[in-house]
């Protein structure tokens, strides 16, 4: 059993918002990031407690949830790097940035480091074409990636710093 997926407060948060939402389902996503900022990732019992909040199936917040990449149905590393593997990143060295990327953590693609500090996924184009390749990290873009910048990105990520 999940501990507290919630707060009172922000259940109580989304329950006015619910009140005043004429379609509940557009909150689906709100209430799946709630969940995973307090608890790290979404487990099957946050998708159950979203669904019964909303009036909606457990299946239909599933599909919601799968389908976006940046809801996490299984526990992921403190950071969650998305490094972009669309087109225009792909036409300036994406490849390569993954691969230095791997090398660098000792990762796969959809692997965490062992000691949870870094979780690796390819994501689809992040907005931010203009400054391929690139990469988010937690709500952080990082773009105009070089092999040095990476390193750079990552020795801060890891203490906090910036780059
Ligand atoms: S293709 Fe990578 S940010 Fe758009």
């Amino acid at each position: 059993m999940a501990p507290e997926l919630l707060s009172p407060q922000k259940l109580e948060e989304f329950q006015k918002r619910l009140n005043r939402s004429e379609h509940p389902r557009e909150l689906v996503i709100d209430l799946l990031r709630a969940i995973q900022e307090k608890y790290g990732w979404v487990p099957d019992e946050g998708v159950v407690l979203t669904a019964s909040l909303l009036g909606l199936s457990p299946l239909q917040v599933e599909e919601i949830a799968t389908f976006y990449d940046k809801i996490f149905r299984q526990p992921v590393g403190r950071r969650v790097i998305h490094v972009c593997d669309s087109i225009c990143c792909w036409s300036r060295g994406s490849e390569g940035i993954v691969r230095h990327l791997q090398d660098r953590l000792g990762i796969a693609l959809g692997e965490t480091t062992a000691d949870g500090s870094f979780t690796l996924l390819p994501t689809c184009c992040l907005g931010a074409c203009g400054q391929a390749p690139a990469m988010m990290i937690g709500f952080t873009l990082y773009g105009h990636l070089d092999a040095q910048k990476i390193d750079a990105i990552l020795a801060a990520e890891r203490t906090g710093g910036t780059p």
